[in-house]
């Protein structure tokens, strides 16, 4: 491996005896520091996904594990850098680091732990009877369900709240910013909120609650309420629970999104205070005939068409002519074909799924994004390399840095954001993935009128999650916590 960083001369550079010396120093003086009163684990990544510019498993990285070999009490081994050691369910299945790991135990006596999104008993279960490492390590899996291990053992399989691999968890750690997870609602703040979601006490209020959206915030909210032993009605529009994650889930790579869906929809079908209504539309005058004393109303959000974003706070002009899509549009299957401009001005995952969905259907894509890369903010999720570069490999056109000028029926034109210069591109369609829209019409019309509500028996009436701002899926789930405690805004 060539030298990166060392370039000493020493007996700390050199050969790679001479390079592990530091690595072997500190676990022997730690080990004479805490003598027997503790085991030493070392942390090590065995290989850095360089090829033979880093680290490689087969290679070096094997031999500092043989060198070392019984100096640690564990070995705790993964790959490097952190976009490859967390990788998302996009990109990575579970178990994703066995082959680079899968040497380690041949070479070593202690114990030997390892990582790599495991979610289920079973994976977990097969890789240490084929002998490739003693314990699971878990980070994400235990920041969405601090009592996996705990359940495992218990055999309430089905109770596991499954980390979904969208690293979230990722993104506000790297913006130095309070944690949040798409699966935990109180990830890190159980101190300060009072609660969690295995350990819910139960509310004196005797009021039943309506909870109107079966998305994340509403099946949160339903599951919250449940748990704290009050009357819940949940009532979804169409026939299918989960809302936005249902329809996600059903693009390229977001399969494990319905995790959010699954884990929630399976507690409440157990719980007898929580009753379900599939293909149920309420409307704000049946809302106000139940009377039910705490409405909910989590009816979540619809893509924009318009152009709205963040470049544009004007429709693009052009618009009437054009022939225009949504993300809605493609997950509900109504797709263009031929020559598509997706319009990504979101920024996030969307465009890119939505990117990967119009290649598989045959259309020829081209990708048009204000920014100076493809989905810039999946930076935080550690994502963004591997989308840009799986775009490029599916043969997308990327144009960074241009804005959305104007649409006709067969063309698009693009402008350079810094030139002002603009481009013609050939797009009989486009699909604008700018921003959304809460839809909260119900909400308002509910809202408008207090004398009635207060007439109808209805004490409380929040609107939550994407109805209430369009945002994460991870942000519905922590904000339904507002409505779990039934701290919702009176009338
Ligand atoms: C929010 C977060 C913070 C992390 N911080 C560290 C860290 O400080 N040091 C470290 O070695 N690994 C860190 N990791 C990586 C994990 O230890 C683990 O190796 C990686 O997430 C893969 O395991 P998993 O699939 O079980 O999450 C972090 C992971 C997450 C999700
Ligand atoms: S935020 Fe996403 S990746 Fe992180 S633990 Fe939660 S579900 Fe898993």
């Amino acid at each position: 491996m060539p030298n990166r960083y060392n370039f000493r001369s020493d007996e700390y550079g050199g050969s790679l005896e001479n390079r592990v010396r530091l690595f072997r120093e500190i676990i022997e003086e730690t080990r004479d520091a805490v003598g027997d009163s503790m085991g030493v684990a070392v942390r090590f990544s065995v290989d850095e996904l360089r090829g033979a510019e880093g680290l490689e498993a087969d290679k070096e990285g094997r031999e500092i594990v043989e060198m070392l070999a019984e100096l640690p009490d564990l070995w705790d081994v993964n790959i490097s850098e952190w976009h490859n050691d967390s990788q998302t369910s996009r990109f990575a299945a579970e178990g994703y680091q066995e082959p680079f790991i899968d040497f380690v135990k041949q070479v070593t006596t202690k114990p030997v732990v390892g990582v790599g999104r495991y979610t289920t008993p079973d994976r977990m279960v097969s890789i240490v009877e084929k002998g490739i490492v003693d314990m699971i390590g878990a980070a994400r899996p235990s920041i969405a369900d601090p009592f996996l291990p705990r359940k495992i053992e218990e055999g309430r399989i089905d109770d596991i709240r499954e980390c979904i691999g969208c690293n979230i968890c990722v993104a506000w750690d790297s913006m130095k910013a309070p944690m949040r997870c798409s699966q935990n609602p109180t990830n890190g703040e159980e101190w300060r909120r009072g609660w969690h979601p295995d350990r819910i006490s139960t509310k004196s209020d005797d009021g039943a609650v309506l909870v109107v959206g079966a998305g994340p915030a509403g099946l949160e909210a339903a599951l919250a309420a449940g748990q704290r032993g009050l009357d819940v009605m949940l009532a979804e529009a169409v026939d299918e629970l989960g809302g936005r994650v249902s329809r996600e889930s059903r693009l390229p790579g977001l399969a494990a999104w319905a995790r959010v869906r699954d884990y929630r929809g399976y507690q409440i079908s157990q719980m007898a205070n929580v009753e379900i209504y599939k293909s149920s539309a309420l409307s704000a005058e049946q809302i106000l005939e139940y009377g039910i004393a705490h409405v909910a109303i989590a009816t979540g959000a619809r893509w924009r068409s318009d152009g709205y974003g963040r470049q544009h706070q004007f429709p693009i002009a052009g618009m009437e002519s054009g022939n225009l899509f949504t993300p809605d549009d493609i997950m509900s299957g109504n797709r263009p074909s031929g020559s598509v401009l997706i319009y990504d001005d979101d920024h996030y995952y969307m465009g890119s799924v939505v990117a990967e969905q119009l290649i598989a259907d045959g259309c020829r894509v081209v990708f048009a994004t204000p920014h100076a890369v493809v989905a810039s903010w999946t930076d935080y999720t550690l994502e963004q390399h591997r989308i840009q570069a799986r775009l490029l490999e599916l043969g997308v056109e990327v144009v960074t840095s241009h804005a959305l000028q104007e649409i006709s029926s067969l063309d698009a034109t693009l402008a350079c954001i810094y030139s002002g210069k603009t481009r013609l591109v050939d797009a009989s369609s486009v699909v604008m993935v700018t921003s959304r829209l809460p839809e909260d019409a119900v909400y308002q019309e509910l809202a408008a009128d207090a004398d009635r509500l207060r007439e109808s028996g209805i004490v409380t009436l929040k609107q939550i999650g994407d109805c209430h701002g369009p945002a994460t899926i991870a942000a519905a789930v922590y904000e339904t916590g507002a409505v779990s405690t039934l701290r919702l805004s009176t009338i």
